[in-house]
């Protein structure tokens, strides 16, 4: 099972290269199955259906599907929600506090991914291809299981106990009872968020595309994006530059000089996006009309990938993190890895958090948990080189074993 996660800056051709991509790996004989987070409901204009909560089979082998959002909150947040508000005012905290302590930031958005990774097992298909809407919302999204499991496993189970106790002694033991209730409700919250951030993080399962347009402007945003996302440890495996002008004929009148002087200038920046990245970079023409319903989107797939495979290289490249290490003992030297490809004016910061380092790329920051033979090592430098961060540890004499 593969999942395809299609992202980008607004506007650039995100829905309509996902599509393009389930339609053409349906024709190549996998089932797909397309799907947008994203509330505009701009995935069945390109497709030329209109979309709903239920995936519809709309040729032999594509699936499309519009998520209801409302459904997915009603079904599964409303609920809990209203369990922690009724015991919320229980306890004396009044309507208004209650209601603002429930609000849980970027639940709906979660909602929509977990409910992606819950139809991916359970239909038949083989590739689920994502219409991830625009790429500032999509890092926040991606980034939000680990942010709100650290949130609930701070909750969970610590201060379970600690909470009934006090709420038994303040309200009453109903009270108590009812918080049972909802901190299950939690807990498999909890539980949905962290297999969610294993499905996100599995290399071999989930890679993002990201969707540019050859503008300067758009492909910066490209670039950083990259690094975000290498920062958060997803995967992207390919580029998708949307939007290529087309040349015919000589250099010859001002409309053949003006497509030829857009041209060169557009292979320009492209050619400098190419040099920057190991992530291999396909190109769409600019078609003179729009690309909408399911042959126009496969002509345009055929324009994109050729006889190429859409889901790319099978290898899985290397981890996020790799450790190496010489000589014994407390002598030994150790070394961390952190595969991030670094823009030349990339801001990074590192800092060591108990057992956990925490790595700052352009103010977005990563914690990342630290293997167990570097827990009781100290950090004695870094370097940022061409492949990323490189951490230095030596072990410290009193947490490591004396030997016999
Ligand atoms: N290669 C192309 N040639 C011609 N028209 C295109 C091409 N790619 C996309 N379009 C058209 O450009 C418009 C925007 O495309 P699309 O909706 O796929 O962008 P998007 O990135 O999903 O936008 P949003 O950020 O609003 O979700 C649509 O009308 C689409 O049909
Ligand atoms: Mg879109």
């Amino acid at each position: 099972m593969r999942v395809l996660l299609f992202t980008g800056k607004g506007g650039v051709g995100k829905t309509t290269l996902a599509a393009a991509t389930a339609a053409h790996l349906a024709a190549t004989g996998r089932k797909t199955l397309v799907i947008s987070t994203d509330p505009a409901h701009s995935l069945g204009d390109a497709l030329g259906v209109p979309l709903d909560g239920d995936p519809a089979e709309l040729e032999d082998g594509l699936f499309a599907s519009q998520l209801d959002i409302r459904r997915l909150v009603d079904g599964n947040w409303q609920q809990l929600r209203d369990q922690l508000r009724t015991l919320l005012a229980g306890a004396g905290v009044d309507d208004l506090a209650a209601e603002e302590l429930t609000v849980v930031p970027g639940v709906e958005e979660l909602l929509a991914l977990s409910e992606v990774y819950r139809l991916a097992a359970v239909g038949p298909w083989e590739v689920v291809v994502v219409d991830c809407g625009p790429t500032a919302e999509t890092l926040r999204l991606l980034a939000l299981p680990e942010a709100l499991a650290g949130y609930l496993e701070r909750l969970f189970p610590t201060h379970r106990r600690v909470v009934r106790g006090m709420l038994a002694g303040l309200a009453g033991v109903r009270q108590a009872d009812r918080w049972d209730t909802a901190a299950d409700a939690l807990g498999r919250l909890a539980e949905r968020l962290t297999a969610l951030r294993a499905a996100l993080a599995d290399r071999s399962r989930t890679t993002v595309r990201l969707v540019t347009t050859p503008e300067r402007v758009v492909t910066a945003e490209t670039q950083r994006t990259l690094t975000a996302l290498a920062v958060q440890g997803i995967r992207v495996d390919g580029l998708v530059a949307n939007r290529l002008v087309p040349v015919f004929g000589p250099r010859r009148g001002a409309a053949a000089l003006w497509l030829h002087t857009r041209r060169d200038e557009q292979q320009a920046v492209l050619a400098e996006l190419a040099a920057s990245t190991d992530v291999p970079l396909r190109t769409v023409p600019h078609l003179a009309t729009e690309p909408i319903g399911v042959p126009a989107l496969q002509e345009l797939a055929r324009e994109l990938y050729s006889s190429a495979d859409p889901l790319g290289d099978a290898s899985v490249p290397p981890p996020l993190l790799t450790v190496s290490g010489r000589g014994r003992g407390t002598d030994a030297r150790y070394e961390l890895r952190i595969a991030v490809p670094l823009a030349p004016d990339a801001d990074v910061d590192l800092a060591r958090i108990a057992d956990e380092l925490a790595l700052t790329v352009d103010g977005r920051r990563r914690l990342i948990a630290l293997p167990p033979v570097l827990r009781r090592c100290r950090v004695i430098g870094a370097d940022v080189d061409d492949g990323g961060v490189l951490v230095h540890f030596r072990p410290d004499p009193a947490l490591w074993p004396r030997p016999e």
